[in-house]
């Protein structure tokens, strides 16, 4: 741990052994204004954090962290393009994909990346055009109904997530599908709902090397082939990669190629062109009003101070509950069915980015990182997990998200909605004490032995934290900005944690095994030198 910050630790220690023995009731109790406190905004936004169990002197030594671990450095070494990746040798230069043209030169490797990232969106421009324009024609003649988008991972949570979040926003006559799993029932039931003469394919890959993503492209192929001749592949599938190359060798027409480059980490890439599906779900205005939202929250991000830094609180405040709470896990509960599969998407852009073992110098870390995010829109967790969140006795911090204004607004749905995630996050904060249930119970009318026997069953400890994080509504600004505010997040606590985000070693190992398995599965290779369950597994698989 840099010395700096080993030496910010011990006083952030101190203030939470002294927090830890006091409830959140207490501290709303003490403190009129604990609101007005603890909560901040930014563009109509309000994020209130007076639920986290902190104090101001707990908030000022977390914001003391920022400058101990040159956040201020870090975002400058970003923002120039040197290779902060240093395990693969590469900048991470996602702001290059939402800087906006006329705005000065972002430098990567002594050259200026911005004419080549808006040659690419100009491209895409153009290409969104003739598809909603029905100008691109199938080899039929007949134009595009359907896109199906092959990727997986960072080549298919962003805009598989983002489609969803702007559904009220879709092209009125273009469906557009994701197809990610290796499992061939994914793309076989997308494809049973389709037509080869009006579906056109996006092979997205950074690599173009991904098994998953390979073969599903493969069967994909095969099947428009089938039906319509291998002439028809340069009108029925384009493809989105670093790896020009390997595109091409798939038989991919090089103009039908939308490129980005090794600078763009999979799970940061959907403002590229990786973002194409999205871009035709909902149209080249709304996905250039995405990026305009997330470049507002970069400058947000590089510019304001830590106690109103949207991104830098949230950071600051999961390093509180993580490393001096001692929490090993956070809930994200987004209150909005568009935002469904931000979770998912979130699991990506925070586990995969700071779950790591050592730290930048390769020295194992000495403190807890990344903890479990988990999730799902409410209100449907609340009748499925909320009761472990409420009564289960685990450090459980909560991550609310919700709208003021709803996107599908039928009449006296939103309200209702709203209701719910604020009494969620005054349940978890205040709880119930066992005189209090006791006390309700009586009132009901309940006789005083029923209700001391059923009062311990219906008491909460409460003094559960949550963040409650208010937009004025789902659009593509407000969305480009949300996504712009994790990735800050994730990069901001990596800072902090001294580790690389941008890496993902601990994939491949996986990926090395599960290739070496193959031919045992295929029957071609013996299972010699297995351990005997992994052998006992594919014998199990291989009896007819
Ligand atoms: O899951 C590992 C990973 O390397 C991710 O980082 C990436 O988003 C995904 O695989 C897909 O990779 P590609 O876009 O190269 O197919």
């Amino acid at each position: 741990m840099k010395p700096d910050i080993a030496a910010a630790w011990q006083p952030l220690a101190a203030a939470a052994g002294s927090l830890r023995e006091i409830h959140l009731r207490e501290l709303f109790a003490a403190d009129g204004q604990r609101f007005a406190n603890f909560s901040t905004g930014w563009e109509g936004w309000l994020l209130d954090y007076s639920k986290q169990r902190i104090d101001v002197n707990a908030l000022s030594l977390l914001c003391g962290l920022w400058q101990a671990a040159d956040l201020p450095g870090w975002i400058a070494r970003m923002r120039g393009g040197e290779l902060i990746n240093h395990t693969e040798r590469r900048a991470a230069l996602h702001i290059a994909l939402r800087h906006p043209a006329g705005k000065g030169p972002i430098m990567c490797g002594g050259h200026d990346v911005m004419p080549a990232v808006h040659a690419e969106l100009e491209k895409m421009r153009r290409f969104c055009g003739e598809i909603h324009g029905r100008h691109w024609r199938g080899a039929t003649g007949e134009p595009i109904s359907d896109v199906v988008n092959i990727g997986i991972g960072g080549s298919d949570l962003g805009p598989r997530m983002a489609t969803q979040a702007l559904m009220a926003f879709r092209h009125p006559e273009l469906r557009v599908h994701f197809v990610a799993n290796l499992d061939g029932a994914d793309l076989a039931t997308t494809l049973a709902t389709l037509q080869p003469r009006t579906t056109l394919f996006v092979i997205a890959s950074k690599t173009f090397t991904t098994q998953e993503t390979m073969q599903n492209a493969a069967s994909a192929r095969a099947w428009l082939v089938a039906a319509l001749g291998e002439a028809a592949v340069a009108r029925h599938f384009v493809a989105v990669s670093t790896n020009l190359g390997e595109v091409a060798r798939f038989g991919i027409d090089p103009a039908n190629a939308f490129a980005f480059w090794d600078w763009v980490g999979g799970r940061y890439s959907l403002w590229s062109v990786i973002g194409l599906p999205l871009a035709l779900a909902v149209g080249f205005d709304n996905f250039e009003k995405l990026l305009a939202g997330a470049h507002a929250m970069d400058q947000h991000f590089f510019t304001a101070p830590p106690q109103a830094n949207l991104p830098g609180l949230l950071a600051l405040l999961e390093i509180w509950n993580t490393n001096c709470l001692g929490a090993d896990n956070r809930a994200l509960l987004p209150y909005s069915q568009s935002l469904g599969l931000l979770p998912r998407y979130l699991q990506q852009l925070e586990m995969e980015s700071n779950g790591k073992p050592v730290d930048r110098q390769g020295a194992p870390l000495e403190c807890a990182v990344a903890p479990i995010l988990w999730g799902e829109p409410g209100t449907n967790g609340q009748h499925a997990f909320y009761q472990l969140i409420h009564q289960g006795h685990r450090l459980i911090p909560c991550e609310f998200i919700a709208c003021r204004n709803a996107d599908f607004d039928l009449p006296g749905h939103h309200p209702k909605l709203l209701a719910n995630c604020f009494a969620q996050s005054e349940a978890l904060m205040r709880g119930k004490t066992l005189n209090e249930a006791t006390a309700e119970l009586l009132a009901g009318g309940m006789a005083a032995d029923e209700a001391a026997r059923l009062a311990p069953f219906r008491s909460f400890p409460g003094n559960q934290p949550s963040t409650t994080l208010l937009l004025p509504r789902i659009d593509p600004f407000n969305l480009g900005a949300l996504l712009a505010l994790y990735e800050h997040k994730v990069f901001a606590e990596s800072v902090i944690w001294d580790i690389n985000p941008f890496d993902q070693w601990g994939v491949e190992y996986g990926k090395q095994l599960a290739s070496r398995l193959l031919p045992v599965i295929e029957g071609k290779a013996p299972a010699a030198g297995l351990d005997s369950s992994t052998a006992g597994l594919i014998a199990y698989c291989s009896a007819r």
